[in-house]
């Protein structure tokens, strides 16, 4: 089966290629390398030893992705592409609405006219807003509080009418809590340009000295050491979920045809418990200071994962320590990303 991974260059996506060409899918991969690059395909087929088909193409070119689907014989679909910067979003969110809203769109146009009707959708823990209740069930109330959020609500939504317009649609929506690590050849992993908006990012940067020190953003929040609490997740586990998704939507056993799943561990670190796990792991100080509350933080986010296990058979395997040793891993082998050989 040929599956179509849009934004199969990015982070997320280039550790999705890996799973699915090691699980013996064939993939092609759309990705307009605007937040990616292009070296990160090559790693891809440095690791599975396999070629991967690529298309530098956008997802808002209607035509072009008909012309992909068709000739490739695409059957399924695993949607990464977008773009993701929170604080972003309120810049620019027409961006957001355009890359994100219309994007996904149109590619749903293109499956329709193509008569390819299964997608996986990248989707937010970010759309429970402020959590009412924790952890986190895939009934908690949804809102969103920046355009970022608001995107993935309305693809959300957008999926479940089309859904249930048509019983031959089959999508799995997975909300995703804080997704970090790398694979662990050091290979492939994140690689923010600018500034990280992210805490895991950030802390690397200290750690190999790019960045003076990290500002811990609160430390007056109602948790156990006062900073804030997230559900960190390895990316190799992020991934394995989407398998499994893919697996049971393709088996056509899932109880309905759009189903929206959490991909969290169920546990919470607080920024000072990072901060300490990721110098046990490289071995570096991290130098921080307090700063003021960020807007639109919540004090406490983490999944409830029950439903993941029960519908996908799956749960996260991989610990803190293993998501900051990849992590370490990655950078000391690749100290400028992706624009120098790996070492
Ligand atoms: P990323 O930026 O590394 O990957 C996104 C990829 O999509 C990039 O390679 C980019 O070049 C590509 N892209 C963007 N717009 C495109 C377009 N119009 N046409 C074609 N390609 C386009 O981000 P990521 O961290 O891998 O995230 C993947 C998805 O997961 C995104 O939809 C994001 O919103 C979602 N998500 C990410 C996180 C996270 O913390 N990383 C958390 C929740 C959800
Ligand atoms: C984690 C914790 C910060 C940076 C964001 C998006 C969300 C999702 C994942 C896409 C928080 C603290 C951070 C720093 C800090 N993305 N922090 N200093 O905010 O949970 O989620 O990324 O869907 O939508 O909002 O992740 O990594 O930015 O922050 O103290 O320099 O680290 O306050 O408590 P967040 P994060």
């Amino acid at each position: 089966m040929t599956v179509l991974i849009t934004g199969g260059a990015g982070y997320i996506g280039s550790h999705c290629c890996v799973a699915f060409l090691q699980a013996g899918y064939d993939i092609v991969v759309v990705d307009n390398l605007s937040n990616s690059n292009r070296m990160s395909l090559e790693r891809i087929e440095a690791i599975t030893g396999q070629k991967i088909k690529c298309e530098i193409a956008d997802i808002r070119n209607q035509d072009n992705l008909e012309r992909i689907l068709k000739a490739h014989n695409c059957e399924a679909v695993v949607h990464f592409a977008g773009l993701k910067a929170v604080g972003e979003s309120t810049q620019i969110p027409l961006a957001y609405y355009e890359n994100n809203v219309v994007g996904t769109h149109t590619l749903l146009s293109a499956m329709a006219n193509s008569g390819v009707k299964q997608m996986i959708f990248s989707s937010s823990a970010t759309v429970y807003g402020e959590p009412q209740f924790l952890p986190l069930t895939e009934d908690h109330p949804t809102s969103a509080v920046n355009p970022y959020g608001r995107t993935k609500l309305m693809i959300e939504e957008m999926l479940r009418d089309v859904a249930a317009s048509d019983p031959q649609w089959r999508f799995g929506i997975l909300r995703y809590f804080n997704p970090v690590g790398a694979h662990h050849s050091g290979q492939i992993g994140e690689n923010p340009l600018g500034i990280p908006n992210n805490l895991m990012p950030f802390i690397t940067q200290v750690a190999d000295g790019r960045r003076e020190q990290l500002a811990v953003f609160g430390n007056d929040y109602e948790t156990r050491d006062g900073t804030g609490v997230r559900d960190y997740i390895h990316v190799t586990d992020l991934v394995e979920g989407h398998l499994r998704a893919h697996e049971v939507l393709a088996s056509g056993s899932a109880r309905s045809n759009c189903f929206a799943v959490n991909l969290g561990t169920g546990n919470g670190y607080s920024v000072l418990e990072m901060v300490k796990a990721f110098e046990r792991a490289s071995n570096k100080e991290i130098r921080f200071s307090f700063a003021p509350r960020r807007d639109g933080d919540v004090a406490e986010c983490y999944a409830n994962t029950e439903l993941a296990e029960e519908l996908l058979d799956w749960k996260a395997e991989r610990d803190l320590d293993a998501m900051c040793r990849d992590t370490w891993n990655w950078v000391c082998k690749n100290p400028r990303g992706y624009e120098a050989p790996s070492t």
